[in-house]
């Protein structure tokens, strides 16, 4: 298969973990004749400080010419701090959704067996927790209508977000997730706050209208506040939950505890062009240049990305790889066992590298 696919590395950690990503994709290429292509392209803090615009019109259109993006991290702690600063790296991750139609986020939860015991929570509830997070990409808060902070008629500072949905963004996002329980386990929660609002209640009027279409899915309803604490109580309750924009990205950085680190968790964005696969974790600055962030949701997300084209063996080579990886203790330092000696970024890449051309 020919692949070509738009690169976009961003900030912080982002260009570590993406070179043992390409280099991953690479040697699975290699290994199964596939002609892959890469476009690097700027994004983030890096393309503000070239160009202005954190996702310039020309990876714009190097994005939407791929078959495939794939993204690492955004960020800058130079605009955390600034909540006047006009552009933000974030936009830019933003701008890169709206812009491709992304509306579809899919973040798989999964245990690694041998790293049960880097969870916080006991080894009874971990094991076996197999959940995927579908996340509405497009809508709600994060692009609804906002008023920054700003002095009122009475003279009082206020500040708007409006979390606003339709029902077709509604409709295209449970049919998707329906798709995901039907590959599974026929089990699907809708996550939402129809008790408080108003536009939970048009997500859950709408789930319930869906839902006879496919009855061999069970769908259950869960409000929000209970869903977090039943994802740390009972996480195997879970096959495929789906949510809005805002629930979805608070509810996965939780799933990552389950998982014992967020330097595991892959993720695919979907939608109506380029699918993007990118970590769910952030540009880690502290991290930045160490040798030391974890780049396994980089690879993991190479898998997800060889497995969205239908190349299934791929997919599974990568996650063997991993997996081996993990097993002989070459980890990062956040999931190394004591006393193991520590691996770096590149060296954790390498030796995934060395496993799949030798196998
Ligand atoms: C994520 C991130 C982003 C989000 C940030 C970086 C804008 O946290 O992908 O979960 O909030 O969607
Ligand atoms: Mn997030």
């Amino acid at each position: 298969m020919k692949l070509k696919i738009a690169v976009l590395p961003g900030d912080g950690i982002g260009p570590e973990i993406m070179e043992q990503g390409v280099a991953v994709c690479s040697a699975i290429a290699q290994k199964f004749g596939h002609e892959v292509s890469y476009d690097t392209a700027l994004c983030g803090a890096h393309a503000i400080d070239e160009v202005g615009d954190p996702f310039p019109e020309e990876t714009f259109q190097i994005c939407e010419q791929a078959d495939a993006v794939l993204f690492a991290s955004v960020g800058d702690p130079k605009f955390d701090n600034d909540p006047t600063a006009k552009v933000r790296p974030e936009q830019g991750l933003l701008a890169m959704r709206k812009k491709l139609g992304l509306y579809a986020n899919i973040r798989p939860v999964e245990t690694f067996e041998c790293l049960i015991h880097k969870s916080p929570l006991k080894d009874e509830i971990v094991r076996g927790a197999d959940f995927i997070c579908i996340r509405e990409l497009t809508g709600g808060m994060y692009f609804g209508k906002k008023q920054e902070p700003t002095i009122n008629a009475d003279g009082v500072e206020d500040a708007l977000d409006t979390n606003y949905y339709t029902r077709p963004e509604v409709e295209r996002i449970l049919h998707v997730a329906y798709q995901y329980a039907r590959q599974r386990r026929n089990h699907l929660t809708v996550v939402d706050k129809a008790n408080v609002l108003a536009s939970s209640r048009l997500w859950r009027k709408v789930a319930q209208e869906i839902a006879p279409q496919y009855p061999d899915v069970e769908t259950d309803f869960m409000y929000v506040d209970n869903a977090a604490m039943r994802m740390i109580q009972d996480p195997k309750f879970f096959d495929v939950m789906v949510t809005e924009n805002t629930f979805g990205d608070i509810l996965t950085d939780e799933g990552s505890v389950i998982t014992g680190s967020m330097g595991l968790l892959p993720s695919a964005s979907t939608g109506s062009s380029t699918p993007v696969f990118e970590p769910i974790h952030g540009s880690w600055p502290q991290g930045k240049g160490l040798n030391i962030a974890n780049p396994l949701a980089q690879i993991l997300s190479v898998a997800m990305l060889y497995e969205y084209f239908n190349l299934k063996e791929e997919g599974t080579l990568i996650r063997e790889a991993v997996n081996a990886s993990l097993a002989q203790n070459v980890r990062t330092p956040e999931i190394q066992v004591e006393g193991a000696p520590q691996y770096g970024t590149k060296e954790v890449g390498k030796w995934i590298v060395d496993y799949i051309r030798q196998k």
